[in-house]
């Protein structure tokens, strides 16, 4: 193990992760895979204690923060979003996974559902998919008319433009997986019964319509070049560099201080 260069922690913790414990249980080991989750899971701690930084600096500052995640299904979203959620102080911060708009919901301003979980002072919010169902979900499914989407694309920028001028921090992020990795990861999911509940109709659609979401996510992005909020897309085939990227993003563009004696 020396040299691999490995302290004592990490080979206790080669012992007890179930991440390691699953690549080290037979043979040949997979050494080369276990060494880069340790480092990993290095860099994540480094990265969380910032997280806390710039936590404690929001609270002081009574900034409100909004993170966007939007990508395809089985991106890696809601996982990014705990890594990032873990280590900061709950009370502080919502993660939002709006299901799908009920009657009622229909019934009112497209946004109004979104609006009202915005953050308060010292919050952070974060959205696993958002408004931008409209750019592409709902059209790529049927979910929305012709002109609903084409309103919804005329009204973005400028919605965004409302919450960034009212001085709410706005950060969008897309992860971008290839379409053979997300069929493996739809196998995955419909194999691990701890992930089936996973597994939508949407998602069962998702293979078969790559190319037209292809076609909505492209219109999407041009659309932000109207004036609007650019996504910063985040390769996503491996997860946990796509969270090491999306956490280093956040922490850059947010002005929080880095000397904060935390
Ligand atoms: P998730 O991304 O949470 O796994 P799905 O893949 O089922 O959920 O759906 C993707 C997105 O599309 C979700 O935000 C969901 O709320 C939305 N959605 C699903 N069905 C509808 C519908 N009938 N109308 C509008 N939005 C929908
Ligand atoms: C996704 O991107 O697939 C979803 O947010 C769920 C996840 O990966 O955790």
């Amino acid at each position: 193990m020396d040299k691999y260069n490995l302290t004592e922690a990490d080979v206790k913790k080669l012992n007890t992760k179930k991440g390691l414990r699953a690549l080290l249980a037979k043979e040949p080991y997979n050494v080369a895979k276990a060494l880069r989750y340790i480092d990993y899971e290095r860099k994540l701690k480094k990265l969380q204690i910032e997280l806390v930084k710039l936590q404690t600096w929001a609270i002081n500052n009574n900034e409100r923060i909004i993170i966007v995640f939007e990508g395809r299904d089985a991106a890696g979203k809601g996982g990014a979003i705990r890594r990032i959620t873990e280590r900061i102080n709950p009370r502080h911060v919502r993660i939002i996974a709006l299901p799908k708009p009920t009657e009622e919901e229909k019934t009112q301003w497209y946004f109004q559902r979104y609006v009202k979980q915005f953050p308060r002072a010292g919050q952070m919010v974060f959205f696993d998919r958002s408004w931008y169902n409209r750019a592409v979900v709902e059209p790529v499914n049927g979910f929305c008319t012709e002109e609903e989407y084409k309103t919804f694309m005329n009204q973005v920028n400028d919605f965004e433009r409302m919450i960034t001028e009212s001085g709410i921090i706005l950060v969008k992020i897309y992860m971008s997986i290839s379409k053979s990795e997300q069929a493996e990861r739809f196998a995955d999911i419909k194999s691990d019964p701890l992930k089936h509940w996973k597994m939508t109709d949407v998602d069962e659609r998702a293979q078969e319509l790559w190319d037209v979401y292809t076609k909505y996510k492209k219109l999407m992005f041009k659309n932000t070049e109207n004036g609007g909020i650019p996504f910063k897309v985040i390769k996503a085939n491996r997860k946990t560099i796509a969270r090491v990227n999306a956490i280093k993003h956040i922490l850059s563009s947010i002005p929080y201080d880095k000397n904060l004696k935390i």
